[in-house]
């Protein structure tokens, strides 16, 4: 059963006082960026209806996993989370207090009942197009109801939602993602995102705009523009006119308290020529790419349906670096795909070797149910998938450790975030996204600082601001 609410509210269940005083609710995300802009966005929805932030699981009377479906290790983390939610849930029922649990994002999206058929606990499943009815759905559940929404309408899910307030915008700090694109029509024979989030959505120009001005004037620096595919971004003007996504940079470059803009997660074969060369044209665009190429293997790109060649990719890398020469590159990688030889893999290693990656993810593969690859003969044994992983790894994190030490000695700009780990220290992010501790006060937060790179270990850097160092550079 899957049902479209469009009745009314029977109640609000945020206002009925529990015993401890007004209902909370804790929204776990896992998975992606997307998932993090989405449970914030639940958060805040649900804030209007009278629900506070829990601090944890203990505190709340409404839990909402917001999953991810992505990998199949992903997925059974959340029957585990749900197994030990559904204990506390029981124990508190013997003491007469009330929990409700609900599974949203792509788990929800993907097994929709059969999340209720496999956890009695479960209230609701909710899809990523639908969380906007969730009022409705709690009110629905209240009554007992166990209701399953994966209904698939992008634009409806936006203009349902509330604006964030200024208040709740500055408790989450000066960095913001803003979704601009969502789903996908790429049909990698690995992937379940296109099952999961549906065909490609682009966000309106005007509706893009007003989000990220809200943002800046509550103070963001930083925004991040979001989407499975962002660099397909097509997004509408008010004359009807699709733009791209340079366009948009460079229009919310204009945005008075906007200092840096980046975008994530892009596809190689919609990397244009117009968005390298934003790269070059837009200073407050971060030199710093995300550009997932999976293999290395012409024969594994083809097999996996990525519609590119290895060198295809080369050139990308190479005009990026023509338009901004300090570019740095982020990259996902799979091993192991179906019918990977020791040479497809190989390929993979030289293609690491010759870009020089900044930081990179990679995967051991994870058949997916429903995706061509899950259905082919010729699996790879985990043994090898693990060996070919380790190995992966190893070169990248060279490579990683390689980037952060060249940048000791430079004086580079950092966007402080939030206090440091020991007191009397700061925390921000490099424009090529290291994190970089100095010694510093709170005043700190928010503001772009020339910061000069005293040392580097493999996951931030140390460093000292420059008009403390008597302006001291090298
Ligand atoms: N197995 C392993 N990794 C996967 N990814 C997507 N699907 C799978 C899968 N079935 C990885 C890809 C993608 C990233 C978000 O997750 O590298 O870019
Ligand atoms: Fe998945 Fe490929 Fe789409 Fe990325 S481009 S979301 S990997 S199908």
């Amino acid at each position: 059963m899957s049902e479209t609410l469009e009745a009314p509210p029977l109640c609000a269940p945020g206002r009925e006082a529990s015993a401890r005083g007004a209902a909370k609710v804790l929204v776990k995300s896992y998975g992606c960026q997307m998932n993090v802009y989405d449970s914030a966005r639940m958060t805040d929805l649900l804030a209007r209806e009278g629900y506070a932030e829990a601090a944890s699981e203990d505190d709340a009377d409404l839990v909402i996993l917001n999953t991810c479906h992505i990998r199949e290790k992903a997925a059974e983390k959340i029957y585990s989370e749900l197994g030990k939610l559904a204990i506390l849930k029981r124990e508190r029922a013997a003491q007469g207090r009330e929990t409700k649990i609900v599974v949203a994002g792509c788990v929800a999206q993907a097994e929709g009942e059969l999340v209720l058929r496999r956890q009695n606990a479960v209230d609701l499943v909710v899809g990523p197009q639908s969380y906007h009815r969730l009022p409705e759905l709690l009110s629905r559940a209240a009554e007992g109801a166990r209701l399953t929404d994966t209904e698939f309408s992008v634009q409806d899910k936006f203009h349902a939602l509330p604006d964030a307030s200024p208040a709740q915008i500055r408790a989450r700090g000066v960095s913001a993602f803003v979704t601009v694109q969502e789903g996908c029509d790429k049909f990698c024979s690995f992937c379940v995102v296109p099952y999961t989030r549906g065909a490609e959505v682009s966000r309106k120009v005007a509706e893009v705009v007003a989000e990220t001005r809200r943002l800046a004037d509550a103070g963001v620096r930083e925004i991040t523009l979001i989407g499975q595919n962002v660099n397909a971004y097509r997004g509408e003007d008010e004359q009807g006119r699709a733009w791209p996504l340079e366009r948009l940079l460079e229009l919310l470059s204009d945005i008075a308290g906007v200092e840096r803009l980046r975008y994530t997660t892009s596809h190689p074969v919609d990397m244009t020529q117009g968005l390298i060369e934003a790269h070059g044209a837009l200073p407050k665009l971060m030199p710093f790419v995300h550009l997932p190429v999976q293999s290395g293997s012409n024969r594994v790109l083809k097999a996996m349906n990525r519609r590119h060649l290895a060198q295809d990719y080369l050139n990308s890398v190479a005009a990026l670096r023509q338009a901004r020469p300090d570019i740095a590159l982020s990259s996902d990688f799979i091993v192991g795909f179906p019918g990977e030889t020791d040479a497809d893999f190989e390929a993979t290693l030289d293609l690491i070797r010759a870009v020089g990656f900044a930081s990179t993810f990679s995967f051991k593969y994870s058949p997916r149910p429903g995706t061509p690859g899950a259905e082919r003969d010729d699996q790879i044994d985990e043994d090898v998938k693990r060996e070919r992983l380790a190995a992966l790894q190893e070169l990248v994190a060279a490579q990683r450790q390689a980037f952060n030490a060249a940048t000791v000695g430079r004086e580079i700009e950092v966007l402080f975030e939030k206090p440091g780990r020991h007191p009397g220290q700061v925390a921000g992010k490099s424009p090529y996204m290291q994190a970089v501790h100095v010694a510093g006060g709170r005043d700190l937060i928010g503001r772009v600082a020339r910061v000069t790179i005293a040392g580097a270990g493999s996951n931030s850097l140390a460093g000292r601001r420059v008009e403390e160092s008597g302006g001291a550079t090298n």
